[in-house]
């Protein structure tokens, strides 16, 4: 097979097939690399410009009712502190980040059923109501459509939810048998039929992951047409099942941002804090390989450190809200455009 070939394909936007991509994939020379990347930057500056939108990331509760093997906040970790914010905590991350100039929440949390539907409904019609010139976020893994949509009306524009791998079988390597790719994917069509601006995304390097894991999801992606797309490497944490396996590589963390990019043009991607958390670097990185979002953590400092999904989480610098002058200096240096807009989706018609 011919790896000229698919990057070819690849760079005028067609999807090459599994086989041909994942060969690609994991034959990567430098030249094809810095190839790719630049295609994916132009491409990006030719749609977005070179803005890079900011949302405000409030992690309301580190309760979580699942047990991902690789995620630190996995309920039979009894090693953390767990925390819930209240409404008016919430509102009030929402209000510094106003005040700051953000127009985009996103309100992320483990699957915590203190949540319920009512409770969410209160939470994002307070916000709703609060700020009217903003879009709201929820991130808040696997519920049922009722749900999703009661929390639409409620205000919420958006969702992110990972679909972590297309493959079903690595996906049942990666979580207790309870948890199907099946059902996320049903959570995925949901979302979108609802109307919500939706995220999906993976994990590189994840336990187990192949090449072919790798095309997959790409494949995926291009098939169903995520207006977000989150993608970051796997990082252990240490009192997890997963503990002992190495972190994902950050150049094949920026190979797939990249490719992503190729073959989902209009997705708003971020340059995501686990990639800026496995290089001091990274986040510029994925920003050349065609990122163009970062989400600076709005949650209140002294909780921060306990929403630890992986070990040595990027918290405090550049990446706490109170750095947004100094970020903000950095992508203008770095020749990005910083945008606090809502930076909806679009389809090219605004
Ligand atoms: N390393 C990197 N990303 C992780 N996530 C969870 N655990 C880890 C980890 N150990 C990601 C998942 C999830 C998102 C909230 O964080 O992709 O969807
Ligand atoms: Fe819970 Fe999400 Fe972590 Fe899974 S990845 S354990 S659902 S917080």
């Amino acid at each position: 097979m011919d790896i000229r070939n698919t990057a070819d394909k690849l760079l005028r936007g067609e999807a090459p097939s599994l086989g041909e991509l994942a060969h690609l994939i994991g034959n990567m020379d430098e030249r094809l690399r810095a190839e790719l990347r630049k295609a994916a930057g132009e491409l990006r500056d030719a749609i977005f410009g070179r803005r890079v939108y900011f949302r405000g990331l409030i992690e309301f509760t580190n309760y979580c009712a699942r047990n991902c093997f690789y995620c630190g906040l996995r309920r039979d970790n009894h090693g953390v502190r767990r925390y819930r914010l209240t409404l008016e905590q919430i509102l009030s991350c929402c209000e510094t980040g106003h005040v700051l100039g953000y127009r985009s929440f996103v309100l992320q949390g483990g699957e915590d059923p203190y949540y319920t539907d009512d409770r969410m409904v209160e939470i994002v019609s307070a916000a709703r109501a609060s700020y009217p010139d903003c879009a709201i976020t929820i991130s808040v893994g696997e519920r049922s459509r009722a749900s999703y949509q009661k929390i639409f009306d409620a205000g919420a524009n958006r969702c992110l939810l990972r679909h972590e791998t297309a493959d079903p079988e690595h996906y049942g390597m990666l979580h207790p048998k309870e948890q199907s790719l099946e059902n996320r994917m049903r959570c995925l069509r949901d979302l979108k039929e609802i109307g919500y601006q939706v995220g999906a995304g993976f994990m590189v390097g994840s336990p187990w992951q192949t090449a072919e894991n790798l095309a997959k999801d790409l494949l995926f992606l291009h098939g169903f047409r995520p207006h977000m797309i989150g993608i970051g490497p796997f990082i252990p944490h240490r009192d997890t099942p997963l503990a002992s396996f190495e972190a994902g590589a950050l150049q094949t963390t920026i190979d797939m941002l990249s490719m992503t990019r190729l073959l989902v043009p209009r997705a708003l991607l971020p340059a995501t804090t686990a990639l800026g958390s496995i290089s001091e670097s990274g986040r510029e990185m994925g920003l050349g390989a065609g990122a163009n979002v970062v989400m600076p953590n709005l949650s209140p400092s002294d909780v921060r450190k306990l929403y630890s999904i992986y070990d040595n989480k990027k918290s405090a610098g550049n990446e706490a809200a109170e750095s947004l002058s100094l970020m903000k200096e950095q992508l203008t240096a770095a020749g990005f455009v910083p945008d606090m807009s809502r930076g909806d989706w679009t389809d090219g018609a605004g």
